[in-house]
């Protein structure tokens, strides 16, 4: 049994060899990919909830497309970037590091001619080198430049597929979404091929965000949605990952887990990690579960949810509603109904209720669902929903402990 490691990795995308689930969308983009490297240019955005798995998947169906279908990937993290020549500045850099260890690193290295530096101690590594007027030139040669580059590496790459991740700074710019756009119509009325395929990610909001700057990219976009786990899925990923370990689940315990996940691969993640610290046999059991599930709350409630949002729910009387609040909501849709709270709530709850749903509104936790009719809202935020249902059930187990 190999159990001095744990196989949870919360926080960062999954390797491939613990991924789970997501058929269809692997299926999806790798189709898409393939028609990208026949010459037709390709986008995608994949969006989803914070955490559901959309860095996890990109990095999945790279690894799979550049190890069977002759794909040149980069996958690149624009967290924090708000400036097209940043943005180009670090795809660049990307594929000067990623190529380091392959056969084709020489002909990169020309590609960038004298744009490469030493860096790191003992000079290392490379990074792609270029000044502020060389890069607002590759901004607008952006096209042109991945073309010399796939010419360059036809024998090797069939296609071009580049990530763009995490692009919340980018998608408030203008010039991004007008730089897109620009893209798109460039490749489209060049004679000349481009094998690429462009696969933008981030929050849905970011998308909206770009259609409402730029309105025609609204039907550039392949929209691939993420969704959370199935239960299915859930039950793969706990069994798949204990197995790595040697480690057996017993069902009840198995339950437990599928439960308080909510679908969720970071939760998984995060409540898999926290329960592996537990278990001292080679079977995990109920109770280790508990114990697990118990530590990773607190754990989950530092590293998840907002300094302002975590304050106000440690009032007790806001705690106390919050618990009912997750009571009755409807755990696929996230929805909970006023009226149908209301009977919960003790006197002075209700006397507190309208100020507790304004300022949970104020802080985006929850939304109205005008659609729905009045007194009707949402959790804006699936792991939130998750968090607080851990919270309220450990609550319970305290008190039940206590008496
Ligand atoms: N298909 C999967 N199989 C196993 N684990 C996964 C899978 N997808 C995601 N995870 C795990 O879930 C956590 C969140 O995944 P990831 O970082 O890919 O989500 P994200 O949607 O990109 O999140 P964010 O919105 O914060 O960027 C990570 O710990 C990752 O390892
Ligand atoms: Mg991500």
């Amino acid at each position: 049994m190999q159990r001095d490691y744990s196989p949870f990795t919360p926080g960062i995308p999954v390797p491939v060899e613990f991924f789970v689930g997501r058929q269809a969308e692997i299926t999806h983009l790798r189709d898409k990919i393939i028609r990208a490297s026949k010459g037709q240019l390709q986008i995608a955005f994949l969006s989803g909830e914070r955490g559901i798995g959309k860095s996890s998947l990109a990095s999945f169906v790279r690894h799979l497309v550049e190890r069977e279908n002759q794909i040149l990937g980069l996958h690149t993290f624009l967290g924090g970037v708000t400036t097209l020549t940043e943005m180009v500045r670090r795809v660049f850099d990307r594929l000067l590091k990623d190529s380091l260890d392959k056969t084709w690193h020489e002909r990169v290295k020309d590609f960038f001619g004298d744009h490469i530096r030493e860096v790191g101690l003992f000079g290392v590594s490379l990074e792609f080198d270029a000044g502020p007027s060389e890069l607002t030139r590759m901004v607008h040669d952006f096209a042109p430049a991945l073309r010399s580059l796939s010419k360059r590496l036809h024998d090797k790459k069939k296609g071009l597929l580049i990530i763009l991740d995490d692009i919340n700074g980018l998608a408030t710019s203008e010039d991004f979404a007008n730089w897109l756009k620009s893209l798109v119509d460039e490749i489209a009325t060049s004679s000349a091929l481009l094998p690429l395929c462009l696969v933008l990610v981030g929050l849905e909001e970011r998308r909206q965000s770009l259609i409402k700057l730029q309105p025609s990219l609204a039907r550039v976009f392949d929209l691939i949605s993420i969704e959370p786990w199935s239960n299915e899925e859930t039950r793969e990923f706990y069994l798949n990952s204990f197995s790595k370990v040697g480690i057996t689940v017993e069902d009840d315990a198995l339950e437990l887990l599928i439960r308080y996940t909510g679908g969720l691969p970071a939760m998984a993640h995060e409540i898999g990690d926290a329960v592996f610290k537990k278990i001292w046999t080679d079977c995990l059991d109920r109770v280790s579960t508990f114990m697990g599930i118990s530590d990773a709350v607190s754990i989950i409630g530092r590293k998840y949810v907002e300094p302002q949002v975590f304050r106000f729910i440690r009032s007790e009387r806001y705690r106390s509603i919050l618990r009912k609040v997750v009571e009755s909501t409807n755990t696929e849709k996230l929805i909970f109904q006023r009226q149908e709270l209301l009977s919960l709530l003790s006197q002075s709850e209700k006397g507190v209720f309208g100020n507790f749903i304004r300022k949970m509104k104020e802080m985006g936790v929850i939304t109205d669902v005008p659609e729905m009719g009045r007194g009707c809202y949402r959790f804006c935020n699936r792991l939130y929903f998750s968090y607080f249902r851990l919270e309220a059930d450990a609550e319970k187990k305290r008190h039940v402990a206590e008496k």
